[in-house]
């Protein structure tokens, strides 16, 4: 019986056979999909596939997905050039953006009595401070 359990699965996880396949499959690909021989149109065909795929698993557009490299990349991407709190305990990749620093207790709740987001009526009213309201709340660690 194993003595060790990993739990840190935001970081890592194991993959899914089918899942780990695709991405072996993928590999073989060699084309570049922004060429337009035919080795590249092959790679732009399998990157669609993917693209539909997840935004169907997502109940989203093709167009709504967009691929990056890393968590850090998808953060300045998505947080980049807006006014954002975010709670202290968030991933460097996102207090990175972060103008205000939300305090947290022990259990990693936000305990300011009146924290921005209280005051944002999000969707519909957005202060000058909060042109997104703060997107990154972690909800594990
Ligand atoms: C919440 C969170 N954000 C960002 C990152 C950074 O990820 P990456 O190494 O893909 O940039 C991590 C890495 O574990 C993370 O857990």
């Amino acid at each position: 019986m194993p003595t060790r359990a990993y739990l840190d699965w935001n970081a890592t996880t194991p993959l899914r056979p089918e899942a780990r396949a695709a991405m072996i499959a993928a590999m073989d690909v060699v084309g570049n999909p922004s060429s337009v021989h035919a080795e590249g149109r092959a790679a732009k065909a399998l990157l669609e596939r993917a693209r539909g795929q997840i935004a169907a698993a997502l109940g989203a557009e093709g167009a709504d997905i967009v691929f990056t490299s890393s968590a850090t990349e998808s953060a300045a991407l998505a947080l980049a050039g807006r006014d954002l709190a975010s709670a202290a305990v968030e991933h460097d990749a996102v207090l990175a953006w972060t103008d205000a620093s939300l305090p947290v207790d022990a259990d990693g709740r936000v305990t300011v009595a009146d924290p921005p987001a209280a005051r944002c009526n999000w969707p519909t009213a957005k202060p000058a401070w909060c042109r997104t309201c703060p997107p990154a709340l972690r909800s594990a660690t």
